[in-house]
């Protein structure tokens, strides 16, 4: 006999990698922006965005500590849980401080403007509530793609909520999406999200290559039907622009994700050299095995 999941979801459920071991309170159910072109996490007609009911939320929380659940971290969900208003928040982490003692650590995806909204007193409160890391889908730097892909962010707006993260204490985890602008946009996607990281020094930072499950068309539209995708050695020069132009002081790099072709783990800029040489000779394999080009995995 199962014992009933003391926290109940919505599926799809989705979560960072690195939050595999995470207790999560679906505190908000799909994503406020929901319009990325790219993005297909919660388009499913049940995922409509809706914050949970607080009464909800904070019994879930109460029932997890009743069930002798000792957690060390914990995950907000859905897409961008930190859209919810600053009083729901803080009773949300204040429970979680009170029912869940063992908890070190509260992460959450997180948009640009979600920070807009709070000020930098919010923020630093909500830091010293335990809110420890956010988790937030830069995608490029670049201006140009930002707006074909209907992101609702620009570079600007992006640095400025990364850096007031950081200085308020809430540690920066940065995602960029590798083939983002196509062969068209792809160097200055590179350079501008580059530029973007060496502007803000995030303390992680992650590439994900593009991938479509249901179809593409939304997001080709953004691009006016002219899309030219990279194959696997164009992705690998983009990752080589990117990471070459990258001047970080400690960042954890990692583009391990199972949407990448190249496994790449390493803390920057100390192991820069050592990356660009890996993608070197991704390069020249990938060049020499035109079997593994991109398309070729089923996705
Ligand atoms: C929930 S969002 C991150 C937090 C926040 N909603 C945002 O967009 O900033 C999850 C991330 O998954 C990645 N993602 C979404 N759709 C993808 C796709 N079709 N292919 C590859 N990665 C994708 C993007 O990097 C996106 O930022
Ligand atoms: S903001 Fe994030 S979750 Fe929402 S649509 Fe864009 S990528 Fe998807």
């Amino acid at each position: 006999m199962f014992r009933q999941l003391p926290a109940q979801y919505i599926e799809p459920l989705f979560r960072p990698p690195s939050e595999a071991r995470s207790l999560i309170f679906q505190v908000t159910n799909g994503c406020s922006w929901n319009r990325c072109s790219y993005c297909e996490m919660y388009t499913d007609p049940q995922k409509k965005f809706r914050a949970r009911p607080e009464s909800e939320v904070l019994a879930e929380i109460r029932n997890c500590a009743e069930q002798g659940l000792t957690p060390r971290r914990v995950f907000l969900a859905d897409g961008d849980a930190l859209v919810l208003p600053m009083r729901r928040l803080r009773n949300i982490l204040e429970e979680i401080r009170i029912s869940l003692p063992t908890v070190n650590r509260v992460s959450s995806y997180c948009l640009p403007a979600n920070l807009k909204r709070k000020s930098d007193d919010d923020l630093a409160e909500l830091a010293a509530l335990g809110l420890k890391i956010v988790y937030v889908g830069a995608e490029s730097g670049d201006d140009e793609v930002l707006q074909k892909i209907d992101k609702g962010e620009t570079h600007a707006t992006t640095a400025e909520a990364l850096l007031r993260a950081r200085a308020a204490g809430i540690k920066t985890s940065v995602m960029i999406l590798n083939g983002l602008g196509g062969r068209a946009l792809s160097r200055q996607h590179a350079l501008a999200s580059a530029r973007l990281a060496n502007e803000t020094q995030p303390d992680y930072l992650a590439t994900l290559v593009l991938t479509f499950y249901k179809g593409r068309e939304r997001f080709e539209a953004g691009f006016d039907n002219r899309f030219e995708e990279l194959d696997t050695v164009g992705l690998c020069q983009e990752m080589k622009t990117f990471i070459g132009a990258l001047q970080l002081e400690n960042t954890i790099f990692r583009s391990d994700h199972a949407s990448n072709h190249m496994v790449l783990k390493a803390v920057l800029g100390k192991d820069k050299q050592r990356l660009l040489q890996q993608i070197d000779q991704s390069i020249e394999y990938f060049k020499s095995h035109p079997e593994f080009d991109h398309g070729d995995f089923g996705y």
